[in-house]
């Protein structure tokens, strides 16, 4: 049961503002009392569909929200079953965007209702969400070069340039490919872009001043010249994220100088999937253009087409692009949707229509490793969570101990080129 439930302000690895919740529980077999903690994360390419991060007046409405509506009602449920907790969010707010208390307290709150009950009961918590049989470790999927907002629009116009294992023998290979590749791109930068300094964006990803062709180039290279080394192959991805592309018109490629139609987005991310055997694509139109998404996944069926701000992890969206059979892949953050039950809902009506899962940080994250547990849990195939930086970092080092910890029983995925 929950004794008691507090509420801070602290800071992302960006330097947002978030919240962090905190709850007293009893150890069920002791009845001692234990401190769990739990924060939200912050996007900055947020989609147009998610939650509403902080309700009317900011952080502090968001602060008094909590210790107003929800803390008097979820002390005392019992965290052993979290669901109780994010049902009585939806009570206390009904809103389906979370209007009055505001998704960055909905998801913390249902965050730290999973650890408490977790905690309460002894055992980690993917098993706790995912059951004593989850033991399929996620492929990590890792920003390596980096521009759109993310880098302030001073990069290239696309905002992430992605590297994903598709056959280590384990996480803690899986982890070393992405690493090593993120280091040795720098030479490669330094010879296109010889004014470049050496700074990464929010997400640890090199933010040269380079195009998203040349990105790619050099991506190829050394994802080849690593992936022959440590006998993995290696795929290359992107996430456009479009709508920061759309102008509702078209896509406006400020840095490269090139305007695109839809018409043309489609074809020019066609040519890059070809050129550069892309096996992840995000996001290649805007959060409103499930036709062009279908367009490109019907060229692409074997590719992993995915979408992030257009699904937000909202079952409602994810069911119209799966009848439409607009994506093979869905982004899971479950701060767009609020809590942890309706990710759950999302990732079934996913699964329902045969799509891959890729839980995913947001580029303002925290030192909290609750997502690698929740990637575990949920059997997602990828998580994404960048490769530099401290917040991301500490979420595939908690990734190798998962590995460490399940041993030999432990599986992890495996995509095929096709
Ligand atoms: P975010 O975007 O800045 O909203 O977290 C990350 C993404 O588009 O995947
Ligand atoms: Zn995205």
């Amino acid at each position: 049961q929950i004794q008691d439930a507090w509420i801070r302000k602290i800071f992302t690895g960006r330097g947002d503002v978030t919240v962090e919740v905190e709850l007293t529980v009893e150890d069920v077999a002791t009845g001692d009392i234990l401190v769990a903690r739990a924060a939200a994360p912050a996007g900055a390419s947020r989609g147009a569909h998610e939650v509403l991060y902080f309700p009317e007046g900011g952080v502090d409405a968001a602060m008094a929200a909590f210790e107003k509506l929800v803390a008097p009602e979820i002390v005392g449920l019992d965290v052993t079953e979290p669901y109780t907790v994010d049902g009585k969010l939806e009570e206390v707010d009904g809103t389906p965007r979370f209007e009055r208390i505001g998704g960055a307290v909905a998801i913390a709150t249902s965050f730290v209702a999973a650890e408490a009950g977790a905690a309460a009961l002894g055992v980690p918590l993917y098993a706790f969400l995912g059951g004593a049989y989850a033991r399929k470790l996620p492929l990590p999927l890792g920003n390596v070069i980096g521009g759109g907002k993310h880098s302030r629009r001073l990069g290239p116009d696309i905002q992430e340039f992605l590297v994903i294992p598709l056959n280590p023998p384990d996480v803690y290979t899986a982890v070393y490919t992405n690493v090593e590749i993120h280091k040795r791109v720098l030479k490669h930068i330094l010879k296109v872009d010889t004014t470049f300094t050496g700074g990464k964006n929010d997400e640890g990803a090199w933010t040269p001043r380079i195009s998203s062709v040349t990105a790619l180039r050099i991506l190829k290279e050394v994802a080849g010249e690593v992936g022959r080394e440590l006998g993995v192959e290696i795929g290359l991805g992107v996430d456009m994220a479009s709508s920061s592309l759309w102008n509702g018109e078209k896509y406006v490629y400020k840095n490269e100088g090139v305007e695109r139609s839809p018409r043309e987005q489609l074809d020019f991310v066609s040519k890059l999937v070809e050129e550069f055997d892309l096996v992840y694509v995000e996001d290649p139109f805007h959060e409103e253009d499930f036709q062009s998404f279908a367009e490109l996944t019907e060229r692409f069926k074997d590719r992993l087409i995915v979408g992030d701000d257009l699904f937000v992890t909202n079952p409602e969206r994810i069911k119209q692009g799966g009848k439409m059979k607009a994506a093979t892949g869905v982004i899971i953050k479950p701060d767009q949707i609020g809590t942890l039950l309706r990710t759950h809902q999302a990732v079934s009506t996913a699964r329902d229509f045969g799509m891959r899962i890729i839980v995913s940080h947001r580029s303002g994250d925290t030192e909290y490793r609750t997502l690698a547990h929740i990637a575990v849990g949920l059997g997602a195939e990828v998580i994404k969570t960048g490769i530099m930086g401290g917040e991301r970092t500490t979420k595939l080092n908690e990734l190798i101990r998962i590995g460490e910890y399940l041993g030999k029983w432990a599986k992890i995925s495996q995509i095929r080129r096709l």
